[in-house]
């Protein structure tokens, strides 16, 4: 049992002895075999390891996108097995922020609108959304591109776009899965380099996978997973720790 002092605050994002097994036929997978991940306030985590060693197994998990076959997954400290399906989505609306490889932005719509969307779901007013949304584009170098569709956008735009989206709603922290994948190096180190930015000027915690080394040395900490564990952890940047910019 945890005791909590008034102003301990709860991990944005933290795994609990997570399994997930997936059943084909006669056939189990067990993806995730006991994983244990904390992701602390602040803090950038990158998550690395061969492919089919679970990373986005765990990844679907950590945002309530698939239910763990044991173990559990807490954002602020919610276990989301109390949450229906209706407070998973909530969550993601308004805690989680999430960054996929492809973009995954709406095609037909501006980069103000895709950015808008996740305020008007979250409730917020149409004058809101646009002025937060604009000032969101202006944060990631857009400004200038308010209204250019994502066909119309360079590959790294189109990422800072997706960036400004889960930014906008201020979660607790984001998750980004293979952000740089789709991106030429130059651009990818551009994106890289935004979400360390955020990172430190918005406080937001960030856990992205990758499996270029260039990559994850922006973190704060590299988690290795092998065959749905956690085998090795580094920490790339010996200053400024974690703990010495929360006191900054
Ligand atoms: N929907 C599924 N059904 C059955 N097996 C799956 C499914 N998704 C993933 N797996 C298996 O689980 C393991 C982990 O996969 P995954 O999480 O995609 O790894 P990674 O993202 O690290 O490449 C692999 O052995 C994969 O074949
Ligand atoms: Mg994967």
């Amino acid at each position: 049992m945890q005791i909590l002092s008034p102003e301990a605050k709860a991990a944005p994002l933290e795994a609990r002895g997570l399994i997930k097994s997936y059943r084909l036929g006669s056939v189990e997978t067990r993806a995730l075999d006991g994983l244990d991940l904390r992701i602390e306030p602040r803090e950038f985590v990158s998550v690395m390891g061969p492919s089919g060693s679970g990373k986005s197994t765990l990844l679907n998990l950590l945002v309530g996108l698939d239910r763990p076959s044991a173990g559990e997954v807490l954002v602020e400290g919610v276990p989301l097995s109390t949450l229906d399906e209706d407070g998973l989505t909530a969550l993601r609306r308004t805690r989680v922020g999430v960054v996929f490889q492809a973009f995954n932005l709406l095609p037909g719509l501006a980069a103000q609108e895709n950015v808008e969307l996740p305020l008007r779901a979250a409730g917020a007013s149409r004058r809101e959304a646009t002025e937060r949304a604009r000032a969101m584009l202006v944060a990631v170098g857009l400004g200038e591109r308010l209204r250019h569709r994502p066909d119309e956008l360079s590959g790294g735009q189109a990422q800072r776009v997706a960036i400004a989206r889960a930014l906008v709603i201020e979660p607790a922290i984001v998750v980004a899965d293979e952000p740089t994948g789709s991106l030429d190096s130059e651009s990818g180190t551009g994106v890289l380099r935004l979400l360390r930015r955020l990172n430190e000027e918005q406080g937001v915690a960030i856990l992205m996978v990758t499996h270029a080394p260039a990559a994850a040395a922006h973190a704060d900490r590299i988690v290795t997973m092998c065959d749905g564990r956690v085998v090795s952890e580094d920490r790339p940047r010996a200053t400024p720790s974690v703990a010495m910019r929360g006191l900054a």
